[in-house]
């Protein structure tokens, strides 16, 4: 297994290219199967996420070209399966948008039932209820989803929670049902709208995508498009608090500002100083920061997968913040492993109070999931001394060369992969 080795206290300083949004991305590589011409997509971002779903693809009969590092031509004319069971689709939970996908286009679909993952049981009861209430047959059996139809037909859907995944995999499939749908109390993030333009781009009908009410207009086809995926308003946010822990001053480019309202909002409360440009945002944090309150909300509130990376950060602010976490059922299992560097935070439910202290001290931690990892690295960037972070596989899921981009930015990171490489790394920075 690999690590991060990473030697803290150094303020970050320079600037940063923010990469294609991964959350738009496999929603936007699944919809590509529901046309038989050829799709071009640009900006996709180099994660393990995005590379197994392209496997799996690939697997059912999809023929991908790459036509360059973060640029692909995928055809889907040969899809010669509706029943996807490979390993490799198993490892990502975004299998899912392969449902709404193969049900748009043929009608029908067997896809293997998404586990939980770290942050929560994470069930997908509202994609199926989207998915029933357009006349599909939904079956679950040894694990697998079986979704069988005659024809897709256009409906009323109210979803119970907002959710991301069940807003962009019904909005795929009524995209080519027969007649008008409306989703109603749907997502609004910024990859709800990606991938709805995606859709229009490829001759889809769908209007209101952004706001709480989508409406679709079936089509029978779907034809071939030429797309650039959003930047990661996630990776963008990461790097601005990794700015603001580290007392740094960072420019992100390759940015929508808009999308990052909340996340600048935030820092700005606590005590930055943040600048917006057309396409960049610049943070710099001079004086120790200030305690906050935060509860992760629904776009455009504050994120859940920026609330680790938020906690870590008012953990060396000064005073006491809370920050509670509406979204997900258990998404601060990351902070036993803080405390071994010096964090003094309570959780009660889904609830940190956390009492702000001088700094962290370099530890051996272990990610235990995408999002924790990245805020246990910018807690080793902040820490005096030598931080291990274990399990890394989780980070690189969703940050392309996250090492490289930070030593770009004056940090002593290294990945390595043997305790030897460890020592060595700890002579070389004593
Ligand atoms: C997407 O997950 C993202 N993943 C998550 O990012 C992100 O945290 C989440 O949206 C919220 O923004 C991808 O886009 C691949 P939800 P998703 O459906 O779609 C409950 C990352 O780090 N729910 O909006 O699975 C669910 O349990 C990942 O990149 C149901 O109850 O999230 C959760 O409590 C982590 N029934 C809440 O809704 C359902 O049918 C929001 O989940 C679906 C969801």
């Amino acid at each position: 297994m690999e690590q991060y080795v990473i030697k803290g206290g150094k303020p970050l300083v320079g600037e940063v290219e923010i990469g294609g949004a991964k959350n738009a991305a496999l929603a936007i590589l699944a919809a590509s199967l529901m046309t038989e011409e050829t799709v071009e997509i640009d900006n996709l971002p180099n994660v393990t996420d995005i590379n197994a779903l392209l496997e799996a693809i690939e697997r059912i009969g999809g023929h991908i070209e790459r036509t360059g590092a973060h640029s692909i031509k995928l055809n889907c004319a040969h899809i010669d399966s509706f029943n996807i069971d490979c390993e490799c689709i198993r490892k990502i939970r975004a299998s899912y948008y392969l449902l709404g996908a193969l049900l748009g286009r043929f009608k029908k679909a067997t896809v293997p039932l998404p586990g939980g993952c770290n942050i929560g049981n994470r069930p997908i009861d509202l994609h199926l209820k989207g998915f029933r209430s357009l006349g599909v047959n939904i079956d679950i059996s040894h694990g697998m989803i079986n979704a069988d139809s005659t024809e897709l037909i256009g409906s009323h859907i109210y979803l119970d929670n907002v959710s991301v995944g069940a807003t962009i995999n019904i909005m795929m499939a009524a995209s080519m049902a027969k007649g008008n749908t409306v989703i109603e109390n749907a997502a609004k993030e910024p990859h709800v709208v990606d991938t709805a333009n995606f859709l229009n781009s490829m001759g889809a009908d769908i209007k209101g995508a952004g706001t709480d009410v989508i409406r679709i207009k079936g089509v029978e086809r779907l034809h071939k498009t030429d797309y650039s995926i959003i930047p990661d308003q996630i990776e963008a946010g990461t790097f601005m608090f990794a700015a603001a822990a580290t007392k740094g001053d960072v420019t992100i480019k390759n940015v929508i500002p808009k999308h990052l309202e909340s996340i600048s909002a935030k820092l700005i409360e606590i005590g930055c100083e943040v600048s917006e440009f057309d396409d960049s945002v610049r943070v710099v944090a001079k004086n120790r920061l200030s305690h906050t309150h935060v509860k992760t909300l629904p776009y455009p509130g504050f994120p859940t997968d920026m609330q680790p990376q938020m906690v870590v950060t008012i953990g060396i602010s000064e005073g006491t913040s809370i920050v509670t976490e509406s979204i997900f059922e258990n998404r601060f299992k990351y902070v036993d492993e803080l405390t071994k560097m010096g964090a003094n935070i309570k959780v009660e439910g889904n609830t940190a109070i956390i009492d702000g202290v001088s700094g962290y001290t370099g530890a051996r931690v272990a990610a235990p999931d995408l999002r924790a990892g990245a805020a246990l690295v910018i807690a080793g960037l902040a820490a005096e001394g030598i931080t291990v972070v274990d399990d890394i596989t989780y980070v690189e899921r969703g940050y392309e060369e996250i090492e490289n981009k930070l030593r770009n930015l004056g940090a002593m990171i290294e990945k390595v992969n043997s305790e030897k490489e460890i020592q060595k790394f700890r002579l070389r920075v004593s």
